[in-house]
Parts: structure tokens; sequence; C-alpha cells
């Protein structure tokens, strides 16, 4: 046999594979978009047995796509099978948040999941294996998950704000009448929940040529503190709304631009949001999170983008999501000692 390129293939797990956002994803990671143009690839697609039908239209359907870089796709409900070897594993399997659902509601059946499946991490994963949480309650579904896989190291895990932070750059390029790509470094801090806080105190906008703050980009300070802020935080409650699904597409798209930017690392000068394990030691916020914050990455390792100033009006919001954050943790641990 040969093939176009002659690296070797990686291995990639999706959880939830019969599920909307899988459907909207591999396409993209089977034809190159996340791992590079020169990254053969084995997709793992995992689901729950009663799933493994559709599981098996979605393989017949990524076959018929005849992409070059797709050596093999391996449909499974087989833990011991799905997390075998992983270089990376992007968990987006769970029981999905339906109209009039609040998060929290969800969080015993998911912890269980995420135990379970960081269980099968630390058995059988490469110990080097990025994993990246998207199933809610993202945050805390991924502490469990890093927690239950202790011999890996828990900079290796990380959970999806990256939709929050397009939704945000998207709201105040459409406000300034700039393309999306016209506004950089927005930051979302804390929970992947209406708590979070979106901020755009160190954001940029390129207006015709000029670089400038967002504040006098916008020019709208009310707006800014406002609508802005409440538009980014209840939008996955809206999609929800008027979908009667939740987000598919647009979370396809942000797990696309987080793992890429792990594999080959954030641009010079700009930082993204992604939500990574609080060590206690920035910007005040507690250890023992999983926290979203502002996020520079080279050589597939992150380091939080320090000593950005931080106003009243900011700190308020970003202890309020953390103090969120504590709240489901500790939830979290008792429906798991129970
Ligand atoms: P979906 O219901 O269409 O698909 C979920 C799939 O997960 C189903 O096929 C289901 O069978 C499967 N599943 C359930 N338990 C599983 C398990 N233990 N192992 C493997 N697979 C399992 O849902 P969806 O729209 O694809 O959303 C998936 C998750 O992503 C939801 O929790 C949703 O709330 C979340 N989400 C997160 C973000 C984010 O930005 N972090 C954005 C959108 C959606
Ligand atoms: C989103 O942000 O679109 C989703 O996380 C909403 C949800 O709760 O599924």
């Amino acid at each position: 046999r040969t093939f176009s390129s002659q690296a070797e293939p990686i291995r990639v797990l999706v959880t939830g594979a019969a599920g909307q956002i899988a459907y909207s994803l591999l396409y993209s990671i089977a034809k190159g978009d996340v791992f590079g143009k020169d990254q053969p690839i084995i997709l793992v697609l995992l689901d729950i047995p009663p799933m493994l039908p559709v599981v098996d239209g979605v393989v017949m359907e990524l076959q018929d796509c005849a992409l070059p870089l797709l050596r093999e796709v391996i449909p499974t409900a087989d833990e011991a099978v799905g997390f075998k070897d992983l270089d990376a594993a992007i968990l987006v399997g769970s029981m999905p948040r339906r109209e009039g659902m609040e998060r929290k509601d969800l969080l015993k059946a998911n912890v269980a999941i995420f135990k379970a499946q960081g269980g099968a991490l630390e058995k059988y994963a490469k110990k080097t294996v990025k994993v990246l949480v998207v199933g809610n309650p993202a945050n805390t579904n991924c502490l469990i998950a890093a927690k239950s896989a202790p011999s890996i190291p828990k900079e290796n895990f990380s959970c999806l704000t990256r939709l929050d932070h397009n939704r945000a750059s998207s709201q105040v390029a459409m406000r300034c009448g700039v393309s999306s790509d016209s506004v950089k470094n927005v930051i979302i801090w804390g929970n992947h929940s209406s708590t979070q806080y979106p901020d755009v105190h160190h954001a940029k906008v390129n207006v015709n040529g000029a670089e400038m703050g967002a504040y006098d980009a916008v020019k709208d300070d009310a707006w800014l503190h406002g609508d802005f802020i409440s538009t980014v935080q209840l939008r996955g409650a809206a999609v929800i709304k008027a979908r009667k699904l939740s987000s598919a597409m647009s979370a396809a798209k942000a797990i696309c631009d987080h793992m890429r930017d792990i594999w080959f690392g954030t641009k010079e000068g700009e930082f993204i949001s992604m939500g990574v394990y609080a060590a206690g030691n920035s910007y005040g916020i507690a250890e023992d999170l999983i926290y979203s914050f502002p996020i520079q990455i080279k050589n597939k390792t992150w380091k939080i983008v320090d000593g950005l100033s931080i106003n009243d009006f900011s700190r308020a919001k970003m202890d309020a999501t953390a103090a969120e954050l504590v709240e489901e943790r500790d939830t979290a641990l008792d429906f798991l000692s129970q």
C-alpha cells in the first residue's frame, strides 16, 4: 500500500461519536484541519452500546469522504479499545442539557462518566495524551477526569471555553463592523456557564488598519458592561431555545481551534481562552479547579498570561465564577463519594 504522507499516524479519540457535535467535528479532523495536512490519523469513535449502529453510519460516511490522511476508523463502546495508546482524546460524549435544564442537573450523571473515562485514560492511554473535555459541565468533568488519571500530568487536561471566546470576539467584531479576525485577546474567565466572565479590557481591535483597545473601538462602555457580557454568558441557552438542541457547528469549530492551538501553538502576541488546572498562583484563583484563563501555547505546553491588570469590576466577576466552580467541584466529589 502507498500513502501520500509517510509520517506515523496519531491516534485520536472522539467520544459521543454518534452525537451532533461529533457529526460536525469529525470531517475537519479527518481532513487535516486540526493536526496538520501531513499528519495521518487513526480515528477512534466511542459511544455507548445502543448507539453503535449510528456510529457505524458515521464510519461509512467517513470512508465515503475518501480522505487521504484517514488511515483507520475504529468504532467501539469498549473503553479498553477506545482509550488505548491515545495521542489526543476529545471527550464530547455525555448527557446534553435540554431546554429549561440547569447545568447542575447534569452534574450527577456526567461526573460519573468522566470518572470512568479518566480511569480508562490512566489505564490505557499514552502518558503524553492531550485531553480536551467538551461534555458539560465541562470544567468540573475535566477536573474529575484529571483526578481519575493521576499518572497523566494535570497540564495535559483542558476544557472547552473557546466557543465562548469565539462568541465574544464575534460580538465585538459585529459591533465594530470588522471581520472576526480583526479582534484578538478577548478573555473568558472561569466556568463554561452563565457565570463566566467575558472580558475585553485587554482585547485589541483592528479598525481600518489601526489597532486600538476594544473600549476605544466599541465606544459604548454601557454595552460592554451589560448586554455584551450577558449575550455571551447566555448564548448557549439561547441556541438551545432556538434549535431545541445545543450548539454543534460552532462547538465543533471551537474544538478545532482549541486542539490546533495545543498542537501548533498560539500566534505571537496573542492569547486564547481555555479551561486549565488552577494551581492557586494565578490571579488569586483558588487551586484545584479547572478555570478558564488567558493562555499562550508553545511546544504543546500552555502557560497562563500573567500580569494583566484587573479592575474591581473584573475582580468581582472572576471571583463569582470561581465560587461557582468550587461549589460544582464539591458537589461532584460528594456525588462520587456516595
Ligand atoms: P448529543 O446528545 O447529540 O450527543 C452526545 C453523545 O454522547 C450521544 O451519542 C450519547 O450516546 C453519547 N454518550 C453518552 N454517554 C456516553 C458515554 N458514557 N461514553 C461515550 N458516549 C456517550 O450531544 P451533543 O450536542 O453532541 O453535545 C455533547 C456535549 O457537549 C453535551 O454535554 C453538551 O452540553 C456539550 N457542549 C459543550 C460545549 C462547550 O462549549 N463546552 C458546547 C456545546 C455543547
Ligand atoms: C453551549 O455553550 O452552547 C453549550 O455548552 C450549551 C449547553 O449547555 O449544552
